[in-house]
């Protein structure tokens, strides 16, 4: 069985104070059961430290919105894992669309990152999608598939133990249009068997793979429902607290 997990990525918003007490309704807010979602936030770096006050001794985990590619040196303006790791971070998202698209990270860069992130011991939250264009040319699986052999080029079995990959189809973030339920479970079907290509069955069943682009708490249940998702890299909605709990606490009655 795969736990479920929920991230909320807050992209470039909230100062410190906004972040507190966002992270702390949220903390406080949680339905925790058996069937509860692993629950992530994802503040911006400089609110990581406030965020992590808020959260310790609850369910809530921490994770970064991105890592450097190398652990240390002369990299002005860079953030290592190593050092996202020593605050409290378990989670670091890779790869994600807005960094492909306006800071031209490509599949190596993203390899770069996902290898260093491993190797200082964070779990990447590895995002694919392919964008509106490539989708009408029917080219979903060819971007999905060139970005994760990308992406994992070069690592171990074992390295991807810990490895979370979240399909994001562009055109589905922060657009308001979500893929529905069939679209995602597809392409979800796709990266396991392709996991399974490149790796073996076993870890296919086991890496969670979870889906990104305009979740909502009236969306939610619906992708949640596939059983081929994971869960969710929530943005817009991870913004306040109602809807993100709007999500994640609806996550142990999914099925109803
Ligand atoms: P969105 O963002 O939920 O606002 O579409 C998702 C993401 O970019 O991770």
């Amino acid at each position: 069985m795969r736990e479920p997990i929920i991230a909320g990525n807050w992209k470039m918003n909230k100062t410190n104070p906004e972040a507190r007490e966002l992270a702390k309704s949220i903390a406080q807010g949680i339905e925790v059961s058996s069937s509860s979602p692993e629950v992530v936030l994802c503040p911006p770096f400089t609110a990581l430290e406030a965020v992590m006050g808020e959260i310790s001794g609850s369910e809530v985990k921490l994770g970064a919105q991105d890592a450097f590619w190398d652990i240390q040196g002369a990299y002005t303006g860079e953030i290592s894992p190593i050092m996202l790791l020593t605050i409290g971070c378990e989670y670091v998202i890779l790869g994600h669309s807005e960094r492909r698209s306006y800071f031209s990270e490509d599949d190596q860069v993203v390899n770069r990152k996902v290898k260093a992130a491993i190797q200082a011991g964070l779990s990447p939250i590895l995002c694919v999608g392919e964008s509106l264009e490539e989708r009408e040319k029917g080219q979903t699986e060819a971007v999905v598939n060139k970005q994760l052999r990308g992406a994992l080029n070069g690592l171990s079995l074992e390295e991807l133990k810990s490895l979370v990959i979240a399909y994001e189809p562009v055109w589905a973030i922060g657009t308001g249009r979500t893929a529905t339920p069939q679209q995602a479970g597809e392409v979800h079907s796709f990266i396991r068997d392709l996991l399974s290509r490149l790796y073996d069955f076993e870890v296919s069943q086991r890496i969670r793979v979870i889906y990104g682009g305009s979740v909502k708490p009236d969306n939610a249940r619906d992708i949640f429902n596939q059983p081929q998702i994971d869960g969710g890299l929530v943005g817009g909605a991870s913004l306040e607290t109602e809807s993100f709990l709007g999500i994640v606490n609806l996550y142990p009655s999914r099925g109803d």
